[in-house]
């Protein structure tokens, strides 16, 4: 029934090497050039919908994908963005012909071993194709070969895998792809959003420097580490001086955030003026900390995160962050879902399918908030 279809490859630069801690984080020397960073999209969002709105499927694919199953696995519920990923994934998929009982979707729990149980669960109930947030994109290998022999098209989401596991997708022929942006230009979005306001105004202490903090995502997921870089590289690129006081992992979770940015405050006072949250969980633990610390974003600290979940497009609004930059989940989740029928109705798919990330400071906040809530 399923017509399996040579796919195209589609070359992606990936750079899976881990840089911790402050000092000066050069780029490693394979990284791409920053002419290959995504240019700046600060253009209004693309006028992409919601499942509710999506248009009708077409009348032949829809027939047959109401009688196909398909397995989605989250490395983790709790987690803020990838609730209004699957969330979207799930609405989407049954607008397009899916059936509400087809559609199965799993929490790893943030535990590797528990998702590979799902996804050989998933193998033995015979799904048409899977859709996979993997907990630990260095287990990507594993997960594509077991799913490759068992002849179920692949699509990865969010947790990019690393530049080998791709080639080895298309050297193979194989009906994997990989969906989500560009995490090097949501950091660097980030980094012009505090270039943007000027030295003068950022430099509070005078020393000629930014003064920062840095609150890291899970290492698992390679948005924490190019927001990291490109965030910082943005400034210095500007021709700006930078000083990290403090750079930690806070794992995407607010409280984890909260606690790391309290003890920085305390530690370097009003020498840290600005935040940098490789999300806006982390961004909202942040804004608790600094509120705690008697300080005020927009007067003597500056706060940016990412994805633009509603509360933070709200502090956005009212001033209490500088910045966020949405990260798409209508359109990534509209992707992955349209890159799994592809494969079900046999037109096949590059290896990587990506989109834009949206710059939003104060002036663009609502706009970006009528659209998520
Ligand atoms: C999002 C984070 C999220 C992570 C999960 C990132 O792209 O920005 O908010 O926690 O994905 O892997």
């Amino acid at each position: 029934m399923k017509k399996r279809v040579l796919s195209i490859m589609m070359a992606t630069a990936m750079i899976a090497t881990l840089m911790m801690g402050c000092g000066n984080k050069e780029t490693p020397a394979s990284a791409p050039a920053a002419d290959n960073t995504p240019a700046a999209n600060t253009e209004a969002p693309a006028a992409d919908t919601s499942a509710a709105d999506a248009e009708a499927p077409a009348a032949e694919a829809s027939g047959s994908l109401a009688d196909m199953k398909v397995g989605v696995c989250i490395y983790q519920f709790s987690d803020n963005f990838m609730t209004l990923f699957r969330t979207e994934l799930e609405n989407y998929l049954i607008a397009q012909g899916f059936s509400k009982d087809n559609i199965k979707i799993v929490d790893g729990a943030n535990d590797q071993a528990t998702q590979s149980g799902q996804i050989d669960n998933f193998i033995a109930e015979g799904v048409d194709v899977l859709i996979i947030n993997p907990v630990n994109s260095s287990s990507a290998e594993t997960i594509t070969d077991k799913v490759v022999a068992a002849n179920i098209p692949l699509v990865y989401i969010n947790r990019e895998p690393g530049e080998d596991e791709e080639k080895r997708w298309a050297d193979n022929d194989w009906n994997v792809t990989y969906v989500g942006c560009d995490a090097r230009q949501s950091g660097t979005f980030q980094g012009e959003m505090i270039v943007d306001l000027g030295l003068e105004k950022v430099d509070m202490n005078g020393n000629g420097k930014v003064d920062y903090i840095m609150v890291e995502g899970d290492p698992e997921n390679v948005d924490a580490q190019y927001r990291t870089e490109f965030s910082v590289k943005a400034l210095t690129d500007a021709g700006l001086e930078v000083e990290c006081l403090s750079d930690q992992v806070g794992n995407w979770q607010q409280d984890q955030a909260q606690s790391i940015v309290a003890n920085a405050l305390a530690q370097y006072g009003n020498d840290v003026e600005v935040v940098f949250c490789n999300n806006d969980a982390m961004a909202l633990g942040a804004l608790q900390a600094i509120e705690a610390a008697g300080r005020t974003v927009g007067q003597d600290i500056y706060l940016v995160g990412v994805d633009a979940l509603s509360e933070a497009l709200e502090n956005v609004l009212a001033g209490t962050m500088t910045g966020t930059v949405f990260n798409d989940h209508f359109s990534q989740s509209h992707s992955a879902a349209d890159a799994a029928i592809n494969y079900l109705t046999g037109a096949g798919n590059e290896h990587y399918i990506g989109c834009d990330y949206v710059k939003v400071t104060q002036d663009k906040a609502q706009e970006v908030l009528d659209m998520v809530k």
